[in-house]
C-alpha cells in the first residue's frame, strides 16, 4: 500500500485550494429545538415569547401553529418561501397540554469561539460532514478562509476582538457569498446585518487567499488569549502531554514535524495521508490536523534563533495516544520512504508516551550546520596562529602590559616545540574533506514533486457554487 505514491497524487485532482471552510455552527433558527426553553419547538396550544430586549435575527423555514406570541421590540423573522404562522382555534390535538415557551437568550457566542466552528476542504465536504481537524487557533476562521453561515439559517455572532478588524476571504450568509470589501460592509449595514453581526470589530471580506501550495500560517495568535479564553482543557492523561503549536491544551497523542521544500503541497498531502492511513479501521477514532505553523527553533536544543515554518500534523486518538504514535511513526515512516517525491526533507516526531524520533534529516541538517560553524571557528583560530607563527601577520606588541605575559611564551613555545611547519593539525584545517563534499542535505528540489503542483493549479480553479435559492425566494418582514 505504501508503494503507491504517483497513484496518490493523481486523486488529489478532487482537491480544492488550500485554504478551507469554515462553517458557523450555532443558529437562531425557529425549528431548532436548541433554541428554545423547554427543549422543543413550541407548538399549536403552545405561548411564544421573545424577551423584550434580545435583538434577533430568527429564520422560520416551514408553518407553525401558536397560541399567542409576544414578539421582541427589536429583531425579524426571516421566512422561508412557504413559512409562517397561524393560530389555532380551540386545542390542537397533536400538542401537550400548552405551555409558554420561550426563545432562549443565547449565552455569549463569539466569533473566537473555537468549538463553535467547523471546518472542511471545500463545500461538498462540508455539506456531507466530512469535517477537518484544527488547532485551536485554526479551527476559529484564518485571514485566508472562506466563512460560511448555513443557507437555511441565521444566527447572532459576537465579533468582539482586540484588533480592529477580522479579515477574511470571503463570507456567505443566507446562500450568498460576499467576496468584496464593500459589497459586505454594505450587508452589515443592513437590519439583518446589525441582528447578526455585533461587537467591538467588524469583519471585513476581501482578504487575499493563501496562495502558497505549501500551506499558510493561519494568523490567528494575534487573538490567542481570546480563542484560549473560551477553551476548558480537559486534564490529560498520558505520561507526556504535548502542546502543539496554536492549541490552547495540553493533549495526549503526538505531534509530527515536517520539513518541506518548495515542492511540498499541503492539499495534496492532507489527502494522501486520509487514503493512506486514516481510511484504515485501525484508524478510525484518530483526529488528525495538519497545517503550516511558525515554529520556534533552537540551535542545539536549548539556544532560540527564531522561528521557521514547518508542517506540523497534531495526531489524537481520544484515548492514552498509543494509536496517534503507531500512526505517527507510520506517517514518519512514510515520509522517509517517499520524501523526494512529496517534498519533504526531513521529519521528526514526538509522542505523549515520551518517546520522539531524533535521527531526521531536518536535525542532521541542523547538527551539520552546528559542526560545520565549530570547524570554521577552529580552522580561523588555527590559521591566525599558523600565520602569526609564520610572522605574515603581527601580533600586536604590548611591551607595556606585564598583565599579558603568556602571549610571547606562547610563540616562543611554538617556536621551540618545532611542531610549526605544516604541522598535523594545521592541516586539517585546511583539507578537511567535509568542506569539499556536497551538503548532506537530500537533494529535493529537483525531484518531480511537479506532478503535485500542476494538479493543484487545476484544483485550485475549484468548484463553488452559490445557492441562489434563497435569494430569490427568501421573503423577510420586521416584527
Ligand atoms: C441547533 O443548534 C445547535 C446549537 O446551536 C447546533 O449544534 C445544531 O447543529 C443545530 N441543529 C440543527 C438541526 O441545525
Amino acid at each position: 500500500m505504501l508503494r503507491t505514491p504517483d497513484a496518490l497524487l493523481l486523486l488529489s485532482l478532487v482537491g480544492a485550494a488550500n485554504a478551507l471552510y469554515k462553517q458557523w455552527i450555532p443558529d437562531t433558527n425557529y425549528e431548532n429545538q436548541t433554541n428554545w426553553d423547554h427543549g422543543a419547538v413550541p407548538c399549536g396550544n403552545d405561548k411564544v415569547k421573545f424577551p423584550a430586549l434580545r435583538k434577533v435575527s430568527v429564520f422560520v423555514e416551514t408553518t407553525h401553529a401558536v397560541q399567542e406570541m409576544i414578539l421582541p421590540v427589536d429583531g425579524e423573522f426571516i421566512l422561508n418561501s412557504g413559512a409562517g404562522f397561524y393560530v389555532v382555534s380551540g386545542q390542537d390535538p397533536d400538542c401537550g397540554a400548552g405551555v409558554t415557551t420561550q426563545f432562549k437568550d443565547s449565552e455569549s457566542v463569539e466569533w473566537f469561539n473555537p468549538a463553535l466552528w467547523q471546518a472542511a476542504a471545500n463545500l461538498d465536504d462540508l455539506q456531507r460532514g466530512n469535517f477537518l481537524f484544527s488547532v485551536h487557533e485554526e479551527s476559529v476562521p484564518c485571514g485566508y478562509d472562506d466563512v460560511v453561515f448555513k443557507a437555511r439559517s441565521s444566527f447572532k455572532v459576537d465579533t468582539s476582538s482586540s484588533e480592529s478588524s477580522i479579515p477574511v476571504k470571503s463570507v456567505s450568509v443566507l446562500g450568498k457569498k460576499f467576496e468584496s470589501r464593500s459589497e459586505f460592509s454594505e450587508y452589515l449595514g443592513t437590519r439583518s446585518g446589525q441582528l447578526q453581526f455585533h461587537g467591538s470589530s467588524a469583519v471585513t471580506v476581501g482578504h487575499p487567499g493563501c496562495e502558497d501550495p505549501s500551506g499558510c500560517d493561519c494568523g490567528n495568535s494575534a487573538n490567542r488569549e481570546r480563542i484560549c479564553g473560551s477553551v476548558t482543557c480537559a486534564s490529560p492523561n498520558c505520561r507526556k502531554p504535548l502542546l502543539p503549536e496554536g492549541h490552547c491544551c495540553d493533549v495526549c497523542g503526538a505531534i509530527v514535524t515536517l520539513y518541506t521544500a518548495a515542492s511540498f503541497n499541503l492539499q495534496t498531502y492532507r489527502q494522501r495521508i486520509h487514503h493512506l492511513f486514516l481510511t484504515l479501521p485501525q484508524y478510525k477514532s484518530i483526529q488528525l490536523g495538519m497545517s503550516k505553523v511558525f515554529k520556534p527553533q533552537r540551535l542545539m536544543g536549548f539556544i532560540p534563533f527564531g522561528s521557521s515554518a514547518v508542517i506540523q500534523v497534531v495526531i489524537l486518538d481520544g484515548e492514552e495516544g498509543k494509536q496517534a504514535e503507531r500512526l505517527a511513526r507510520d506517517i514518519s515512516k512514510d515520509a522517509r520512504a517517499h520524501g523526494s517525491n512529496l517534498g519533504i526533507t526531513g521529519d521528526e516526531f514526538q509522542a505523549s508516551s515520551g518517546s520522539s524520533s531524533d535521527q531526521s534529516g531536518a536535525k542532521a541538517a541542523t547538527v551539520v550546520g552546528v559542526v560545520f560553524g565549530v570547524l570554521i571557528m577552529a580552522a580561523l583560530i588555527v590559521v591566525t596562529v599558523f600565520l602569526v607563527h609564520k610572522g605574515v601577520v603581527r601580533m600586536p606588541s604590548m611591551p607595556s602590559m606585564p598583565s599579558m605575559p603568556s602571549l610571547p611564551s606562547l610563540r616562543s613555545l611554538k617556536r621551540d616545540s618545532g611542531v610549526g611547519e605544516l604541522g598535523g593539525p594545521l592541516d586539517h584545517g585546511f583539507d578537511n574533506p567535509m568542506f569539499d563534499q556536497p551538503n548532506a542535505l537530500p537533494d529535493v528540489l529537483g525531484s518531480n514533486g511537479t506532478g503535485a503542483n500542476s494538479s493543484i493549479s487545476l484544483t485550485q480553479s475549484g468548484v463553488y457554487f452559490v445557492n441562489p435559492v434563497y435569494d430569490d425566494n427568501e421573503t423577510e418582514f420586521s416584527a
